[in-house]
């Protein structure tokens, strides 16, 4: 295992490039499994959840080979269970059932397990496969779902109580492009990595079209066949670092490959805290305010403000002049960056789905305890703005999701180093 020991004060100055979006990639490599053609799939950053899921793509038959973030998959011969050693680590491999029914007809995916962010429950993506015509049983851990006449297209509702589901809409596009029929898609989530996966679908030879509104139209076609696809720009990576800027003192820096459009709502709310931002094309710049002050945000679906974004911007205020509101709605349970931030000085109250952040506050560095990849994002943050060393233990997390984040933040001006524990 290993710690990243940061110590605090630097500024960041310069130009960090982002890397491709690591939520699109695991979609569209799943996808890869809906045809026996040769994929290749490139920008797919090197972090370990895409590891995780070529290695699930080897373990069901398909070649894999990855080069200098380049994948080419073909998938000629499938086999339908995905096994829980990598399931349990990877809450995204259910992503898997959607392309395993549409060309098997059967899959046995694992249950994923729990989440540390909240409940994280699967049933709408199995309510539309049934509505397409699968028969679901969970069993021994697994859910086994089978087609015994064929996936029919029909209009479906994915709208649940927490809102639209990403994975949930991506599995249903992904069934629904060798279902007969057409499938609507009511409540679709319209997050530019949906948009992505229907770009690839449709490169493969799908007739998606919608994508990136409630609703998504998909028409069924015979067969698939390979594409080529660049990923989209990561813009939670991307907002990272803009927050990480707004955060150390003394900052400018230059986001760079980045969709500012992606990103509006976390610009908007950086403006809102008096920070200069620029946008000019693929690059974004962030001049820090040296007299920030707090807002507020509420997490929805995009394009309202990313979940993904919550804990580091909760950060941000903490550091930010007033009284800041943070309410997440997509899950509101995500809050385990609140005790290891109170810990480093923090004034934060948690009510429900809602902190409330007191700001202003000097931060001193302290062991921490990374717990999922976003709230270990917001610990680095906080470090890089605390007073002395903060040590961040369980790394493993951050790992999961940011491609080679100290390197980029060194790059940039941040004082880290990596220690095996
Ligand atoms: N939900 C249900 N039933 C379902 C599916 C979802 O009630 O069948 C609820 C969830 O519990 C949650 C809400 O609907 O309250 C939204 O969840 P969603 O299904 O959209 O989440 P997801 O598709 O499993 C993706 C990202 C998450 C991101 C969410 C929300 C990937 C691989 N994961 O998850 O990313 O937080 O959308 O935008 O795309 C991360 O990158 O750190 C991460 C957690």
């Amino acid at each position: 295992m290993e710690k990243l020991i940061v110590t605090g004060g630097a500024s960041l100055t310069g130009t960090i490039n982002v890397s491709g979006s690591k939520n699109s990639s695991l979609p569209i490599l799943a996808a890869t499994l809906l045809t026996e053609d040769q994929c290749v799939i490139r920008r797919v950053p090197d972090v370990s959840d895409t590891n995780y899921m070529l290695q699930i793509l080897s373990q069901l038959g398909a070649e894999v080979e990855r080069a200098s973030g380049n994948v080419v998959v073909t998938a000629k011969e499938v086999s339908h269970e995905t096994p829980y050693d990598i399931v349990r680590k990877m809450r995204a491999s259910v992503c898997m059932m959607g392309p395993l029914v549409a060309r098997l007809g059967r899959a046995n995916v694992s249950l994923p397990g729990g989440c540390v962010i909240g409940d994280r429950p699967i049933d709408l993506h199995l309510r539309a496969l049934k509505e397409l015509g699968a028969e679901v049983e969970v069993k021994g851990g697994y859910v086994i779902i089978r087609v015994p006449h064929g996936l029919q297209g029909k209009e479906i509702n994915l709208r649940g109580k927490f809102g639209s589901t990403v994975l949930g809409t991506d599995n249903l596009m992904m069934a629904a492009t060798l279902s007969k029929g057409t499938t609507i898609i009511e409540g679709a989530a319209a997050e530019p990595e949906v948009v992505d996966l229907a770009d690839f679908l449709n490169k493969m030879g799908a007739k998606v079209s919608g994508a990136g509104t409630r609703r998504v139209e998909v028409e069924g076609v015979g067969e698939l066949h390979g594409a080529e696809h660049t990923v989209i720009p990561d813009r939670i990576e991307a907002g990272t670092f803009l927050v990480a800027a707004a955060m150390a003192a003394g900052s400018n820096l230059r986001v760079h490959r980045l969709r500012a459009d992606h990103l509006t709502a976390v610009i908007d709310t950086l403006r809102a805290c008096g920070h200069e931002i620029e946008v000019s094309g693929e690059s974004t710049t962030v001049r820090r305010t040296e007299s920030p002050r707090g807002t507020r945000i509420r997490t929805g679906p995009f394009p309202e403000f990313p979940t993904d974004m919550q804990a580091q911007m909760t950060a941000l205020f903490v550091v930010s002049d007033g009284i800041s509101t943070v309410v997440d709605t997509v899950f509101p349970e995500r809050f385990m960056h609140v005790p290891e931030l109170q810990r480093m000085g923090a004034v934060i109250e948690r009510q429900g789905n809602t902190a409330i952040v007191e700001g202003g506050q000097p931060l001193t560095g302290a062991p921490v305890m990374a717990s999922d990849l976003r709230a270990s994002a917001a610990l680095v943050l906080a470090a890089l703005r605390a007073e002395g060393e903060t040590q961040i233990n369980r790394l493993y997390h951050i790992d999961r999701g940011y491609e080679h984040i100290d390197e980029k933040l060194i790059s940039a001006g941040a004082v880290m180093r990596r220690e095996r524990v």
